[in-house]
Order: C-alpha cells, then sequence, then structure tokens
C-alpha cells in the first residue's frame, strides 16, 4: 500500500521546519510537493529555509514553489519574537543549491493534487493565502482531495490575540474559504498545538546527536518559546507546533476530535478568531433556519506522551 500522498503549505519557521523533517522521513507519508507563503518570515526566507531544511535532511528534490507575499488584504506582519528574524531562530543552515520550481504555489498544489494517483491530504501550516487561490482559482482540485489538515485555530484562546491564532488572525478571509469550501477540513488548533510538547533533556540529546537532521530538531526545540524578545520567563518550552499536524496524521489514534460548526470572525477586536459552536444544539444551526455554519473536524485533545515519543521515534529515525 502506497504511503498517503500529501502536500505541505508552509511559513518555514521553526515549526514548520520540524513538520518538514517529520514528513520527509515518515514511512507513512510520501510529500508530493510544497508550496511557500509569507508569515513567520518573508516569502523568500521561507523559500530558502525551506530548501535547506530539506537538505539537512537528504530529503529527494521534492518541488518547492513559492506563493503569495502578503494575505489577501491583511499586509504581512512577521512574528519575529517567536522565530527570529531569519525563522529559523537563528539557526544557521549551509546555503542550499535547490532552487524553487518555475511554477507558483497555486499552479504547483494543483499540478501535485490532480497528478496523484489517489486523492491527497493538503496540509496548511501557515497562513492559507495560496490554499485559499487554489480553492478559488482551481475549484476542480475539491474532487481530488481527501481533505484539508490546517494547523491553525482555537476554539479557546488565541495566541497573536488573546482569541486569534496567527495563521488565522494573519489571513482570516483566506480560511474562511478554506473552513467553507465544502471540503472535508480538519482544525489542528492551539487547542493541541500548546501542549504537545517534548521533555527538554530529549531537545538536548538531539542538538548533539550524530545526524544532522537530529541536530537540527534538536537545536530548533530549544529555541522554541524561549521569545527572541526575551518577553517569556520559560527559557525551554519544547512544542513541536507545526510538527503535532503531522503527528496527527500519522497517528490520528492518539487524538481526539468533534465536529463542531466553525466560523472566522472578520470585524472588530475578535478578527481572526475562530469560533467553533461546541453547544448541543449547535448541530441543528442549519435546521432551525440561521445562518449555517460549516461542520468542520476540530482537534482538541491528545496523549502527549505517546504523541511526542511517535515525533522522537521518527526524527531519530534519521540515525538509521
Ligand atoms: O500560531 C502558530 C502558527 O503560526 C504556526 O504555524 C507557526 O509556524 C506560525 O505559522
Ligand atoms: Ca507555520
Amino acid at each position: 500500500m502506497p504511503a498517503p500522498t500529501i502536500v505541505l503549505d508552509v511559513d518555514t519557521g521553526t515549526d514548520d521546519a520540524l513538520a518538514i523533517l517529520y514528513a520527509v522521513q515518515h514511512p507513512d507519508v510520501a510529500v508530493a510537493g510544497i508550496s511557500c507563503v509569507a508569515g513567520n518570515a518573508s516569502l523568500e526566507q521561507v523559500v530558502a529555509n525551506t530548501h535547506k531544511v530539506l537538505d539537512v535532511a537528504g530529503a529527494p528534490l521534492i518541488p518547492v514553489a513559492a506563493g503569495a507575499v502578503k494575505p489577501l488584504i491583511e499586509r504581512a506582519q512577521q512574528e519575529d519574537a517567536f522565530h527570529g528574524v531569519d525563522g529559523l531562530g537563528g539557526v544557521v543552515l549551509p546555503d542550499t543549491e535547490r532552487t524553487a520550481s518555475p511554477l507558483t504555489a497555486v499552479e504547483l498544489l494543483r499540478q501535485q493534487i490532480l497528478a496523484a494517483d489517489a486523492k491527497v491530504t493538503l496540509v496548511g501550516l501557515a497562513p492559507q493565502t495560496n490554499i485559499a487561490m487554489l480553492l478559488t482559482m482551481h475549484p476542480e482540485v475539491a474532487d481530488h482531495l481527501e481533505r484539508i489538515l490546517f494547523m491553525g485555530g482555537s476554539a479557546g484562546t488565541g495566541n497573536i490575540t488573546a482569541v486569534a491564532e496567527f495563521n488565522v488572525w494573519q489571513d482570516p478571509e483566506a480560511a474562511t474559504c478554506v473552513i467553507e469550501s465544502g471540503i472535508p477540513v480538519t482544525m489542528y488548533g492551539l487547542d493541541v498545538f500548546t501542549r504537545l510538547t517534548v521533555p527538554e533533556h530529549h531537545a538536548q540529546r538531539l542538538a548533539s546527536a550524530d545526524h544532522p537532521a537530529q541536530r537540527l530538531a534538536g537545536e530548533l526545540l530549544l529555541r522554541r518559546g524561549a521569545r527572541a524578545d526575551g518577553l517569556s520567563e520559560q527559557a525551554y518550552v519544547g512544542q513541536i507546533g507545526d510538527a503535532g499536524a503531522l503527528v496527527y496524521l500519522t497517528h490520528p489514534e492518539l487524538f481526539t476530535t468533534a465536529s463542531h460548526p466553525t466560523r472566522v470572525n472578520l470585524s472588530g477586536i475578535g478578527r481572526g478568531q475562530t469560533i467553533v459552536d461546541r453547544r448541543a444544539i449547535a448541530q441543528d444551526a442549519g435546521e432551525l433556519g440561521r445562518d449555517p455554519w460549516r461542520t468542520i473536524e476540530v482537534v482538541l485533545g491528545l496523549d502527549v506522551p505517546a504523541a511526542a515519543q511517535a515525533f522522537l521515534e521518527t526524527i531519530d529515525s534519521f540515525a538509521g
């Protein structure tokens, strides 16, 4: 049975880098392409970071394409405080000889999705500008998508604001396009994103391990969370961040989900919030004639030690 095909949309960043390492190494995932979007860093920096991480992983020449330089409406607002100005928390990687695809991100995503032998899972780990443009320009891809799994949103508190998570906040209109697309959608939000951490001793072990991919993972884990602007009281947090969405993809049994009507707040002080209606009555919204919200799958719980172990086993498998 061939491994399920996925395409990644990234704003490589420290945790997108962890996700890429995991995805290219896990035997149950086949990465057909990676599209880049501005977010944690500028588009140019995201493309360079993505290529460098693929080099460290010894990955095949997976096509990487540049996409949106900014959100549909908002101006681009990098989260320097968390990922550093280079997007990789100051981790310096060798220059790369990889070159970006001549296709745009939308063209690459469309090509790889339509060319796949089976339905593809589109994994979004960034502001969803590229994905929204893909669905708007090429609605024909919908029949070839198993689902869209995106890291973003929250059923509870936010990170970039009290109620909004960065990826959705940066492009709430794009997130709305995805959630209301009619394609099966799974939201891997802050409800689990902030909980899936790796103990510090493992990060330290990895940082001095044999394989460069192990060392990169360790260095990134040691830098994530200790905010570059010094605002964080915690020296070590160890969130695997975006990589958790890939662990969910390969080990869904370690997570709990529920289906809830969900909508993105597009105006006012709550702009960028994902409003997840967890009331029992919510399921009847459509029947009551109210403005029916789109029901999506929301990841809400997890077995933290087991999920962390699944991540570590895959990263350690680089050592052979
Ligand atoms: O809010 C966290 C998300 O925003 C992660 O995907 C991180 O990489 C940034 O893109
Ligand atoms: Ca990201």
